[in-house]
């Protein structure tokens, strides 16, 4: 994906309302942090002085741009996909995943790994958007998934991500739904 086409795209639903909700969910947290899927790096100017952040993007492109913005920032950058980390056992005080659960091929390893890396009592924090608690709209997501993929790169509309985290040993702190509730940011404790 072209970084450049990424950030226009994005640019208007940043602008009115997850570039606010991101401030929110990132710029309190300290200690060390792992970020999954960092894209364009849209998340690094958020994270405070006290947060030593590893983030980490499979896709050159993206991570290229993202490498830009990482100036004097305690932040470092690699090439991993999130179903296989090369971290040791809990590694990490936060993952951090924001609107890359929805794209990640095998979401399920990906919380695996979350929970694997991260150590017992620290925080999952994400920003995604989700199915729908509505059969109709969740099956009209469903409809729309596949040819929204090609359009989207491999995102899909009709994941439950909030089951798939919640089977796996995080325990819900807190939850903020928007547009519609099908969007979702929060954190999870890790129970492991
Ligand atoms: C929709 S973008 C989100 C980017 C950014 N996190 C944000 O909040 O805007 C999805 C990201 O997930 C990344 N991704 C796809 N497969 C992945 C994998 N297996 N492991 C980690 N990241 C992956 C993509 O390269 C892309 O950067």
């Amino acid at each position: 994906m072209k970084a450049y086409l990424y950030d226009r795209l994005m640019s208007t639903i940043e602008r009115r309302k997850l570039h606010q909700v991101r401030k929110l969910l990132l710029s309190s947290i300290g200690g060390r942090v792992v970020e999954f899927g960092a894209g364009t790096g849209v998340n690094f100017a958020l994270y405070s002085e006290e947060a030593e952040v590893t983030a980490i993007e499979p896709d050159n492109t993206l991570r290229e741009e993202a490498l830009k913005k990482i100036g004097e920032r305690r932040i470092s950058l690699i090439d991993a996909s999130a179903e296989e980390l090369p971290f040791e056992d809990d590694t990490f005080d936060h993952v951090v995943i924001t609107l890359a659960l929805c794209t990640i091929p095998d979401p399920s390893r990906a919380i695996g790994e979350a929970k694997r890396v991260c150590r017992r009592g620290g925080t999952l924090l994400i920003l995604e958007h989700i199915r729908n608690e509505n059969k109709l709209l969740a099956l009209l997501q469903d409809i729309l998934t596949p040819p929204w993929k090609i359009f989207a790169i491999g995102c899909h509309l009709n994941r439950d991500t909030l089951s798939l985290i919640e089977e796996n040993s995080f325990e819900r702190i807190s939850l903020n739904y928007f547009f519609g509730r099908n969007f979702v940011w929060g954190s999870y404790r890790n129970i492991k």
